[in-house]
């Protein structure tokens, strides 16, 4: 699909078609393609639980304002934004420094000044680290529902649940935010789509001080 049309038919579609599974390839496909979501120091601190099951599901609706679009979509995914991604001796840290190495765009002797660097842009502070775990998993999710768009699928992410809730419900360790739940399948076709909704105009967005 054209670029423009992946960006101006990508709607939050309220309805899914429970009968229209999405495949654990074409799920795979999805979540492969957004995996090429840049992040910083390229440390990529996100995850996702999937569900398919009807009582998982249920399970999340229940936290999630009782959406049922939770239970409607064929796949739900709880979006986790780690927020200690940039710490000494996790696994993606150190993997992410040994890859560094071995292309050459860092030397074995920078590591104190990567581990540096990484501490103090994002571990300054709880709020530091809790930016840096959703501001990149945002984008992440983002590419998630581009690409999926890109596949033929359709999304809606969702910020009403509960969060504390969810975490308990599904034994999410406390270095993970949820920043979002995002539902994927397709929009149920006997249901109306809202219209578009407005958007910020170029001279609403650009500012200055
Ligand atoms: C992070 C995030 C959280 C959202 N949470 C909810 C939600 O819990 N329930 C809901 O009905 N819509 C939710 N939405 C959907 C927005 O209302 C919707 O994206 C927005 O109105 C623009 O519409 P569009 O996505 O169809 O262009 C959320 C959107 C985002 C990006």
């Amino acid at each position: 699909m054209d670029f423009k049309d992946v960006m101006y038919r990508r709607r939050a579609v309220n309805f899914f078609d429970p009968e229209q599974p999405v495949s654990d390839a074409l799920l795979r496909e999805l979540v492969e393609t957004a995996a090429n979501t840049p992040s910083s120091f390229n440390l990529q601190p996100w995850n996702l639980i999937v569900l398919r099951e009807p009582e998982s599901k249920g399970r999340l609706e229940k936290l999630a304002w009782n959406q049922s679009k939770v239970s409607e979509a064929p796949v739900v995914l709880i979006v986790l934004a780690d927020r200690s991604g940039w710490k000494e001796g996790h696994s993606v840290v150190e993997r992410n420094f040994q890859e560094m190495v071995r292309t050459g765009a860092m030397t074995v002797e920078q590591r104190e000044w990567f581990l540096g660097a990484c501490g103090s842009l994002y571990g300054a502070s709880e709020e530091r680290q809790q930016a840096f775990a959703c501001k990149n998993t945002g984008f992440f999710a983002m590419s998630l529902m581009l690409s999926a768009k890109n596949l033929g699928l359709d999304t809606h992410p969702m910020d009403g649940f509960d969060v504390e809730g969810v975490r308990k419900a599904f034994q999410i360790p406390n270095n993970f935010w949820i920043p979002l739940l995002l539902a994927v399948g397709y929009f149920r076709k006997d249901k109306e789509l809202q219209p578009p909704k407005w958007r910020k105009s170029y001279t609403d967005i650009v500012v200055s001080f």
